[in-house]
């Protein structure tokens, strides 16, 4: 089976290649913009700017993909508030290139999106539960998610939630690396307590793109970790698993906290479509620290 990895040298496109490159069954395409940040072994990667029409249909044209795993995106949610255009750019008008070429290529499409596709005013949610977007990073997802539905070749729409891990080359960070290094050089933080999230494993992200992509699964699944929290308690949760000081976290709430773009209050997602369909089994929270660790160390 060829799998083209777009974005891969990102969090979930690092740890998909880390997954990917040693399956017997898989040739491996891994994809980034710019030079090759993720290690591989097997597999070969390739300079691809997804926003580019001419070199998504040249690449596909040449490496006749089975499944493409769509992980590139702009996905820093207050960047995309305030650089619209370049939002709109890379999160849509650049799937609808890859969707095109996957279309010619009868590929199947495996495209990633988020719980930002949500207004917060329930969750934990389910794949029935109706979008309605309040930051221009959530419209662009789900307006993306609006052109891969269009699709006459298979198609799969993942959404995840609140993703957290280790990347190769330490370039991501995320809500347990900050902490963690905020804790670690004595730094006071103010962390939210009236969001709710399941957080996610990128490990197990990978894991559930996979499961789709080799039992050919299609529509719309949610995958994330299983456990209701806000940031504040990940944060505790964090601070108790590495032993550092939380005396440091400082309590706060979405009106004190202001950002850029608005956050949905409460997402968080039921996965129990994955776990039935896919077979996805999650890690718990705490052994997802205890894997980011031993990866630290
Ligand atoms: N992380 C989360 O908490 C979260 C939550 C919900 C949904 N998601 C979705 O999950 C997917 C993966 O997220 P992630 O956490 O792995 O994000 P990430 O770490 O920011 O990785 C995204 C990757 O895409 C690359 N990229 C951006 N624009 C590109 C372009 N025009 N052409 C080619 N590559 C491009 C980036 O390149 P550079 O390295 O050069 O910047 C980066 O390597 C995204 O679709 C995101 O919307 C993530």
């Amino acid at each position: 089976m060829r799998v083209l990895v777009t974005g891969a040298n990102g969090l979930l496109g690092q740890k998909l290649c880390e997954l990917l490159d040693h399956e017997p069954e898989v040739t491996l395409i891994a994809t980034s913009r710019g030079q090759q940040r993720v290690k591989l072994d097997n597999g070969s990667f390739r300079s691809l700017d997804v926003t580019q029409q001419g070199q998504v249909e040249r690449l596909f044209d040449e490496v006749c993909p089975d499944v493409v795993i769509h992980t590139a995106a702009m996905t820093q949610v207050d960047q995309c508030e305030t650089e619209r255009e370049a939002c709109w750019l890379n999160n849509v008008t650049a799937v609808g290139f890859v969707a095109a070429a996957c279309e010619r290529s009868q590929s199947h499409l495996i495209h990633l999106s988020t719980d930002f596709v949500f207004d917060g005013s329930e969750g934990p949610l389910d794949e029935l539960a109706l979008p309605n977007p309040i930051s221009h990073y959530g419209s662009s997802k789900l307006a993306a998610e609006e052109k891969v539905k269009q699709l006459k070749t298979p198609w799969t729409i993942i959404r995840t939630v609140l993703v957290f891990g280790v990347t190769n080359d330490q370039s991501r960070s995320n809500i347990v690396l900050w902490v963690k290094n905020s804790l670690e050089a004595g730094k006071i933080i103010r962390v939210v307590s009236d969001q709710w999230r399941t957080p996610t494993l990128a490990e197990d992200l990978a894991t559930g793109c996979w499961l789709a992509a080799r039992k050919k699964a299609t529509g719309i699944f949610h995958i994330s970790g299983s456990e209701m929290m806000t940031p504040y308690d990940i944060a505790l949760r964090t601070a108790e698993h590495f032993g550092l000081d939380k005396s440091l976290i400082q309590e706060t709430n979405s009106k004190e906290f202001r950002q850029p773009a608005a956050r949905p209050l409460k997402t968080g997602f039921i996965i129990e479509k994955a776990q039935r369909e896919l077979g996805y089994r999650p890690h718990t929270f705490n052994e997802g620290l205890a894997i980011v660790a031993a990866q630290l160390t």
